[in-house]
Formats: structure tokens, sequence, C-alpha cells
């Protein structure tokens, strides 16, 4: 979604927002611009990428220590140059960038037209600098505050004004906002990596903060302009972090540091041989009294839920549900004080998750947040928050943070089924050294990823693909497809295994690539006889199956042999081959791995 960077100082502003917004590149966009105060308030943008933006910029002439900077994940508005922000007051004093969507801007449009008002694009945004103009009496500030007062939807906002150039305002409701605090220069920011270069020193921003950027402080007010404090935080993140090191893209190097993110996952939760995730807190009667659990959440977030939902059922012998987070919260689902709602985001930010879970606390259920990306909106929300710890996720497709949420998961429901006396001591000691193993073997895939490329040599051309498994299987099934579609563009589907012969064997033939993946050992004969089913087809099978499963050569082209590791943990390594396969096709492809077409990383509309 839309990116937004501001700087003020004494430094030249061009170059450091046009570098914070190549830092949000991830987000996804379709267009870019940036404002500068100089002698004059400027603003070039354009439709594409920031390459574009910076080729634009050769022919002018932006200097000035005071801009914003934004990239345009379109809504309301094909994407082009027009549409692009930053958007102009009719007077052309003021500017504005947003990322969200105001839901009332019909209405406001409506009664400024009414007025005599004439706008230039099709944004929702460009409202936004229009009422601002109308309450403008020399304070910025002032102007905004009023100008929010009417504003309905999400927003983050900067604003600019020819007219003072000693400040910028911004205000977060509903998308991510935060600051970074230099020395004698500040910055804001759609998400951390925009300002790492510059500052460890961060504010992130609750909703209604309305916030006066100027270049030696940062005053944050409430809605009624009344002076709060937040904390600055110093975060550890390095800037390699937030680079690719090296690696062709920032997938690859995200599935690669995989193996540390199965430890760091862990780290704390492991003392002295037991399972323990000390952020639940929840009192003993409470937990002993769960009726049910859901797993709530969007994408791949949804697809760790599944696994949570097998587990669950199996650990907790509770009913549990997993649930996509745009059909849970408009479904009224029954639940009460007695309902457990695990919310699954890496970004914290996801608007449908962010909806579902303040459903699920209206609706009385307590919940817990599995979530990456620290003091987000899901993390502040929940009644507990977990974090996965996998660092900064760049690449659109998330890889890294599927697997920490899945080894959360699994984490959380041990301890919660030893805490309502359900995980005997010698089961705990089994899965613990299990636990520990895992890092070795995620290292020993990864060591062998030209297996998989070698693979998607021989099968690039291919354009259907069915992704089957049963059990938690069936749940890495849905995960690997989706990695498929999303970066190589080939359609696929995740099936359960048992019910490809129930329709979706009829579009199998020769040119069909079929993936099984077999880990799940009451069930694996079963996957077998429905490879087999395939086979007679003559459809093309690789199996992703466990070491020591040798009757899988007979039946499958291929076969990917992922180490030994008991069925409850497998998902937590055996996603890796899906998500090599899934960027070596996409490479096979020449495609934009880390942006693909039409999607962003972060999700803030509906
Ligand atoms: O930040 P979240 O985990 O809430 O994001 C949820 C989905 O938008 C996300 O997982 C999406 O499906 C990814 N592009 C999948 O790779």
């Amino acid at each position: 979604m839309c990116g937004i960077v501001g700087y003020i100082g004494d430094k030249n502003a061009l170059p450091i927002l046009l570098d914070g917004l190549k830092r949000l590149e991830y987000r996804g966009y379709d267009s870019a611009g940036v404002a500068i105060v100089g002698d004059d308030l400027r603003v070039i943008k354009t439709a594409g990428r920031i390459a574009n933006l910076e080729e634009r910029l050769k022919s002018e002439t932006l200097i000035g220590t005071l801009g914003v900077a934004h990239t345009r994940w379109a809504t309301h508005g094909i994407p082009n140059d027009n549409n692009a922000h930053p958007h102009f007051s009719e007077s052309k004093n003021i500017v504005v960038i947003h990322n969200g969507i105001i839901e009332n801007y019909l209405e406001i449009k409506k009664m400024l037209i009414h007025e005599g008002r004439t706008f230039r694009t099709e944004t929702d945004t460009e409202v936004i600098a229009y009422l601002i103009e109308e309450f403008y009496e020399g304070d910025l500030l002032k102007a905004v505050k009023k100008a929010t007062e009417i504003l309905e939807g999400s927003y983050a906002i900067a604003v600019l004004s020819k007219d003072e150039k000693d400040r910028f305002v911004a205000v977060r409701k509903d998308s991510p906002l935060i600051a970074g605090v230099g020395d004698g220069e500040n910055f804001i920011a759609s998400d951390i990596p925009a300002v790492l270069p510059y500052t460890k020193d961060i504010i992130i921003f609750e909703n209604g903060d309305i916030v006066d950027v100027r270049r030696d402080r940062i005053d944050i007010y409430d809605k009624n302009l009344n002076s709060i404090k937040r904390t600055v935080q110093r975060i550890d993140w390095k800037i390699e972090d937030a680079q690719k090191s090296g690696f062709k893209h920032f997938m690859l190097k995200e599935i690669f540091e995989e193996p540390k993110v199965i430890r760091e996952a862990m780290r704390g939760r492991i003392k002295n041989g037991e399972i323990e995730v000390p952020e639940i807190m929840l009192d003993s009667e409470y937990l002993k009294g769960i009726s049910q659990v859901y797993f709530v959440a969007c994408g791949t977030a949804y697809h760790a839920g599944v696994y949570g939902k097998y587990l669950a059922e199996k650990y907790l012998r509770i009913p549990a549900q997993a649930e996509v987070a745009s059909e849970f919260r408009y479904r009224n689902p029954v639940i009460d004080g007695r309902t457990l709602v695990f919310i699954i985001s890496q970004s914290g930010e996801t608007t449908d998750t962010l909806a579902a879970l303040r459903f699920a606390k209206e609706h009385g259920a307590k919940t817990i947040g599995i979530v990456n990306v620290v003091g987000s909106s899901v993390a502040r929300e929940v009644n507990k928050v977990i974090y996965i710890h996998a660092g900064p996720e760049i690449a659109v497709a998330s890889t890294k943070a599927y697997v920490a949420q899945v080894e959360v998961i699994a984490l959380t429901i041990f301890y919660l089924a030893k805490l309502i006396g359900k995980l005997p001591k010698v089961q705990e000691d089994l899965i613990v050294k299990e636990l520990m193993s895992l890092e070795d073997k995620a290292k020993s895939i990864i060591e062998r990823s030209s297996e998989i490329s070698d693979f998607v040599s021989t099968v690039k051309n291919i354009e259907e693909t069915f992704y089957i498994g049963r059990n938690m299987d069936f749940a890495l099934s849905l995960e690997g497809a989706l990695k498929l579609k999303e970066i190589s563009y080939v359609h696929a589907e995740g099936y359960p295994a048992g019910e490809l012969k129930h329709g979706p064997l009829a579009l199998v033939t020769p040119n069909s690539l079929v993936i099984a993946i077999s880990t799940f050992t009451p069930l694996r004969d079963k996957t077998l006889s429905n490879i087999k089913e395939v086979k007679a087809r003559r459809g093309k099978v690789l199996a992703v199956a466990r070491e020591g499963y040798e009757n899988m050569n007979e039946v499958a082209d291929r076969v990917f042999y992922v180490p030994k590791v008991m069925d409850d943990l497998s998902p937590i390594i055996t996603v890796i081959p899906l998500q090599l396969i899934a960027y070596y096709m996409a490479e096979s492809r020449g495609l934009d791995i880390d942006k693909p077409r039409n999607l962003a990383k972060s999700v803030t509309v509906e």
C-alpha cells in the first residue's frame, strides 16, 4: 500500500526522500511523487516506478530542506501522473500525501464543488488538501486539526504549507506512521526501514495523534490539540536487515534467513528444556474454561492459522477453526467470553485483520496476537501479543514470517496444552528435542536449493499447478500454491489430496504439474494413492516427502526429501522447498519477484 516519507532538517531533502521511498518500495505502488518547499512549493510526480520519478527529476531543480514524498497504490482513480501524490490544494499553497481511504470524500467533494471549488484528480486524497485550505488561517496545525474532525476513514497524512517553511504536520488514524528522531533533523515514514540509515530513535504514533514536526523537535497532540507524550524507542535493527546484502532478491535473502529465524522465534521460550511462552499470562481458570479457538488472519498468515487449527485440535482437544479475516468479521460467528481468538499478522496493520480483531473483542473474546512488527496496530490492540521476531520482511511474498508464525503458534499451543494439563512431560521432552533440531534441518534444505532450481528448470513452462496434501500437509499446500501464483503468475490451487478426484482431476493433463506434499505419517499412503491417480492421467508429479519414505520414488517423477522431524513440526521446514519452487519459477520467467504486479506488502484497505 502507499508509502509516506517526510523530512525536515539542514540537508537537501530530495535525496533523503527518494532513498526513503526506495526503502518502502516493498509496500507495493504504481506511482510516486515528491514535494519540496524551497523558494517555492514544488511537486513532481509520475506514474510507474521510483526510477521514472528520478528520470523526471533529472530535468528539474528541487532544492530545499523540507519535503514529503509518496508511493501510491491506486484505490480511487487509475495510476497515472495526475492521480499520483502529493496533491495540491486549490490555490497550490498546501500539499498533502496520504495512505488510507477517505470514506466520506464524495460528500466533502460535493460540498466543496457547491462552494465553487474545482478539483483536478479522481482521488479521495485531494479533498484533504482542499479541506485544510478551507480552514487555513496562518497556522497549519490548527487547520489540519479542523480538517480531521470532518474526515472519515483511515489515513496517515503529511501536510506542507508554502507559507510555513519551518514545519510540516502529520496525522495517524488507522494507517501506520512512525517518526525518526534525528539531531537537528526529523523524519516521518510509513515504516521504520525508510529512516534506518539516519536514526534508530523511533516514535510509533497512536491512532488520533496529530504531529507537528520541526527541525529540532516533534510535538504530539490529541484531537483537541492537548499536548501528549510518546516514548522514543531505540530499535536494534541493523541497516543490513533492510538491504539485499548480495542476494539477487529480498525474497531469496529472507528464505535463506529462515534457519536463524527458527532460532530467534524460540529464544526465551525454551528454558531448562521446558516450553514457556511468558507473554500469555492468562488466568488458569480462564484457560480451563475456553470452549473454542479461532485463528483469524489473511493470506499467508491465514495459512499459518490453518496449521494452528490442526495443532490446537490435537493438543488442546477444543474445537478449533481457521478463518480469513474478511469473512470472519462479516459472518456473525458465535463467539463469547470463552472464545480464544488468535490474530496472526506479519505487518500488524492489515485492515481486514484489524477489523476482525476489534470485532472479536467487541463480542467478548480474548485475543492473542502473533505479530512481527513491534508496536503495530494489532500488537497494540490484542489482549496479549506474542512477537515472532522474524526481523523486517521486505519482499511482498511472505516467507520467513510464515516460518516464524507457524513455530510460534506451535510453541503457544504446546504451552497452553501444558497449562491445562494436556501435555505430559515425556511428550514435551520429545517436542523440545525436535524443536532444537529444526535450525540445522532448515539449513540442510537450503544447502540443497539447487535441487529445486534444477527441477524448476524442467517445468518452467507449465501453466497449471495443483498442490495437494492431507492434514497439516494440506495447510502447506495452500501456502505453496499462494506463493507460486503471487510471484510467478502461474495458476496454482491448493487442495486436500483426497478432494482432487471430486473435481479438479478433470483438469489434470500431461501439461499439469502436481506438487504432492507427504510428510504427515498417518496419511502418507493415502496421498500416495492420490499421486497414482494423477500419474494415471499422465500428470507430472513432484513429491515433497519425508526422508525415509522410499515408496515415493516409485510413483512420483521427482522427489524432494525433507529431513526427518515429528509430523506436528514438519510444516516449519517443509515450507522451505515450496517457497524455493515459487522463487525459482518466478526467476526463470524474469519477473519482478520482490514487487509482484498488483500486490502490496501491507494491505491497509478492505
Ligand atoms: O501483514 P499480514 O501478515 O497481515 O499480511 C497478510 C497478507 O496480506 C499477506 O500474508 C499476503 O498474503 C502475502 N503477500 C503473502 O505472501
